[in-house]
């Protein structure tokens, strides 16, 4: 098989900045993906009705040529959320779901949740009004190793609440260990996962191993191989609680090689063709439309894409650089090749 046509598929969980950032960033996605979730880890944050809708407008403004594109717009959670906000997510059509970010735990977070007990209340509320939870699954606590915190969060955090909220709605945001696809694929249907093409293709040595890799540096934290082929095993199942979610999230070199180096990876410029390498790599092309373009949208209660997307097994290059806001962005992969080609959308 030489070439792939799918449904076109989304992104569930994109950051795209804002301003000339968002602007340098924004149609690398819009090509590939017909929607995407859109974080709200702005600074400030994005945290009402009214800021997301200003939000996705400019996003929109930065896509003249791709009038398709729908932004899913996100809330982020703080320790003082409304409940008036909860029921203005649940009445307009545009916004899909409050993002969960433990205070501090990675870019823009510090006006996370600083106790999940705060946010018990306005959680079960989100509950009654079926408005899903996406959550930054680590803990935060310094004593807690950094390769650890996912799966400590999912023990201390993601278990108890999913007991005493049942009916909740939760994605469990890039998954990268064994323990949270084991957690996810033995719970109620109410609960997903995303998953990243970074964790698929990288183990921690990439960032260890031949001197400290800085563009390898994300959140959570690449963990070891073993970790890795259970996301592979993962999405490539079929299983419809995973579903692709890029976590795309550009920095700028200076930001990512200067001490200390932010947490991020951008690979929306070569995203879905990175999906297909590692499909295809294990033999199954076959569930990649499945993972990319309907386990999401069937998750979040939307309509399957009408448009297309086709990809042509041909060798290219991933850009060494690209303009970020005048500063220079290293995106995933840089200067490397990838065995599948974006062909024009139809
Ligand atoms: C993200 C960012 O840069 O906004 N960074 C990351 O390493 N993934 C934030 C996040 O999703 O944790
Ligand atoms: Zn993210």
């Amino acid at each position: 098989m030489d070439t792939l046509t799918l449904i076109k598929p989304d992104d569930f969980h994109l950051h795209l900045r804002d301003g000339s950032e968002l602007a340098s960033v924004a149609r690398d996605s819009a090509r590939r993906f017909a929607r995407a979730i859109i974080m709200p880890n702005l600074a400030p944050p994005v945290v009402s009705v009214r800021q997301a809708l200003e939000y996705r407008r400019r996003i929109l403004d930065c896509l003249p040529d791709n009038p398709d594109f729908n932004p899913l717009m996100t809330l982020y959670l703080t320790d003082n959320t409304p409940r008036d906000e909860v029921d203005r997510v649940a009445e307009t059509g545009e916004v899909y779901a409050f993002k969960y970010y433990p205070a501090g735990a990675t870019t823009h977070s510090a006006s996370g949740v600083t106790d999940i007990g705060k946010v018990m209340p306005v959680l079960e509320y989100m509950a009654q009004r079926d408005v899903p939870l996406l959550l930054h699954g680590e803990v935060t606590d310094a004593e807690v190793d950094i390769f650890d915190r996912e799966k400590v969060f999912i023990e201390r955090i993601l278990s108890p609440l999913v007991e005493n909220i049942n009916a909740l709605r939760i994605v469990l945001e890039h998954v990268t260990t064994r323990d949270a696809v084991q957690f996810v694929s033995g719970a109620s249907d109410r609960i997903a996962a995303t998953i990243t093409p970074h964790h698929l293709m990288l183990n921690r040595n990439a960032m260890l191993a031949e001197g400290i890799n800085p563009h390898h540096y994300c959140l959570p934290i690449l963990k070891r191989e073993r970790h890795r082929q259970a996301l592979v095993a993962a999405a490539t199942s079929g299983n419809p609680k995973f579903f692709l979610g890029t976590d795309s999230a550009p920095h700028s070199a200076r930001a990512k090689e200067k001490p200390p180096c932010c947490a991020g990876i951008y690979n929306a410029c070569a995203a879905i063709e990175l999906y297909a390498s590692v499909f295809d790599a294990m033999d199954s092309l076959d569930t990649l439309e499945q993972f990319a373009s309907r386990n999401g949208a069937r998750f979040y209660g939307l309509p399957l894409n009408t448009q297309k997307i086709s990809l042509r097994r041909e060798e290219w290059q991933i850009p060494d650089v690209i303009n970020f806001a005048g500063a220079t962005l290293v995106p995933f992969r840089a200067g490397g090749s990838c065995r599948w080609k974006l062909v024009d959308e139809h």
